[in-house]
């Protein structure tokens, strides 16, 4: 990757205002394992991340990558980068007038919401097999649509029950202050993780979600995994004969 990009001050000025209302909400509220990530990875307040120094420090810890992405990538040029451990991040900020709404993927969202998990060697190993399964199914509509609504539901929407309590550990809600209000108070709906459910519920890209699913444990993600690449592999006929 080429020399350091240059963030405005006002991108500066987001990323700092952001990070502190965003760290003031994880306790008791974020996955064990994302605080960790944060930490590890040195993200700070003070600056807007270079992603060439998040590739490195994560190559380091996981093996995986930061790709700079013009903004939000298509759904197969996603999936085909995580089977390559590469996990593209956008360097637009939102801007200060559009705080608290933003209708893509920014830098906070990418790099504060995704890249901690990222540098947990569990969940590097998770999303790469993700992206292997996914890079047998890239020629099939459907099937990248399924692939999509489960990393929905787990990396982006997804919460986890710790032996204290529920917890949160998907990107769209850690990069959330609203959402990630809601999505733990009584009025949200949660159900532990299904796999048809989970590709049942609708993807809502402008609002709250109407459904929040939750791993009982870690392992919980590759088991899940592993259902839908069956439920890709096979013919809807031989699985019915199955059973
Ligand atoms: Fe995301």
């Amino acid at each position: 990757m080429n020399a350091h990009h240059r963030y405005t001050a006002e991108d500066q000025l987001v990323w700092k205002v952001l990070f502190d209302r965003q760290t003031a909400l994880l306790h008791r509220r974020a996955a064990a394992p994302f605080v960790a990530g944060l930490n590890r990875l040195g993200l700070t307040r003070d600056a807007a991340p270079e992603l060439d120094e998040l590739s490195q420090r994560l190559r380091r810890l996981t093996g995986w990558e930061v790709v700079a992405a013009p903004g939000r990538v298509d759904d197969r040029t996603f999936l085909g980068l995580l089977a390559q451990r590469q996990f593209p991040v956008t360097r637009w900020v939102r801007s200060m007038q559009f705080f608290d709404y933003h209708s893509g993927p920014d830098l906070f969202h990418d790099a504060f919401g995704h890249l901690p998990l990222l540098s947990d060697a569990e969940w590097a190993a998770w999303l790469e097999h993700f992206g292997q399964v996914a890079r047998r199914h890239l020629h099939d509509d459907h099937a990248v649509e399924q692939l999509v609504r489960l990393f929905w539901r787990t990396a982006e929407f997804g919460l986890t029950q710790e032996a204290d309590g529920l917890r949160v550990y998907g990107a769209g809600l850690l990069s959330s202050a609203a959402e990630l209000h809601y999505c733990l108070s009584a009025e949200a709906s949660r159900q532990p993780l299904d796999v048809t459910a989970a590709l049942a519920a609708p993807i809502i890209r402008d609002g709250f979600q109407q459904l929040y699913f939750v791993l009982p444990n870690w392992t919980e993600l590759a088991d899940a995994t592993a259902e839908l690449a069956v439920q890709l592999t096979a013919p809807v006929a031989q699985e019915q004969s199955l059973r």
